[in-house]
């Protein structure tokens, strides 16, 4: 049975690919900052959960440790927002955007590279508005971007365990929820900005992370989920 770490594995599209995960037979550990979070989803798909958070490298490494028997797959989905004008830029929560999406899944590697299999994989997350600049959008923008060409260099560092990135557009994947009643404006104006005319659903973030992770000639690729959203004009 192959053992996948989901990171940010408690909530919204993390929780989704761990449920799936769990469904299709994997040997699934949930990653989460919150252990309680993590361990309540795990208790009820039969899977295990262990305490990760990318702003922490020593549980990165005590994570590692736990799991020295091996595994094949790490899907990582942590973020950390800014999402403000440059004039507003705070430092810390910067820094600490960059480190969810791109500095700690690369500690991730490096602490988890002696029992990643041969044959595993690492998933990343981007996000379409790294191709999509507007005015709010440099943090998050950069941070997507900067995914993309992590995966390129650490699958090289990695190999033969391959490394990929999926580029979401707007999906309602539980996270959107604190928009309350906006939430509905967003997912129609995300629609319009499609092709298809929709927004997206965690189902077709989670299909496409399962199968990357069974994609065996597929390495540092970032695969866009989006509707066609990078190629439509405003
Ligand atoms: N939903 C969308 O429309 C959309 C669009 C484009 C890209 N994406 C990307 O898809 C990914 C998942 O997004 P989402 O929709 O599921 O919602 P989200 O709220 O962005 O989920 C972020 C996940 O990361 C976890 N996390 C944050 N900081 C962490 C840390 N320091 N250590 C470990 N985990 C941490 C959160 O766990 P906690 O519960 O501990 O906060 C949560 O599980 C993100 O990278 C996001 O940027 C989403």
């Amino acid at each position: 049975m192959e053992r996948v770490l989901v990171i940010g594995g408690a909530r919204a599209l993390g929780a989704a690919v761990a449920r799936r995960a769990a469904k299709d037979g994997y040997d699934v550990v949930v990653g989460a900052r919150d252990l309680a979070a993590a361990d309540a989803l795990a208790g009820g798909i039969g899977a295990t959960a262990v305490r990760v958070d990318l702003q922490d490298e020593s549980t990165l490494a005590a994570a590692a440790r736990r799991l020295k028997d091996g595994i094949d797959h790490i899907v990582t989905t942590g973020s950390a927002p800014h999402d403000v004008r440059v004039t507003e830029l705070d430092r810390d929560r910067l820094l600490a955007a960059f480190t969810a999406k791109v500095v700690g899944p690369m500690l991730v590697a490096k602490h988890f590279a002696p029992v990643l299999r041969p044959a595993g994989s690492m998933v990343l997350f981007s996000g379409v508005v790294g191709w999509r600049p507007r005015p709010g959008s440099l943090v998050k923008g950069v941070t997507n971007g900067a995914v993309e060409y992590a995966v390129r260099h650490l699958a090289a560092d990695l190999a033969p365990v391959r490394v990929n990135a999926v580029s979401p557009g707007v999906v309602d994947s539980g996270a959107w929820d604190r928009l309350g009643d906006r939430k509905t404006a967003l997912l129609s104006n995300s629609a319009d900005q499609t092709f298809v005319g929709r927004h997206g659903e965690a189902d077709d973030v989670v299909d496409t992370v399962m199968w990357l992770l069974r994609a065996g000639f597929v390495s540092g690729e970032t695969i866009h989920i989006e509707g066609g959203a990078r190629h439509k004009s405003a």
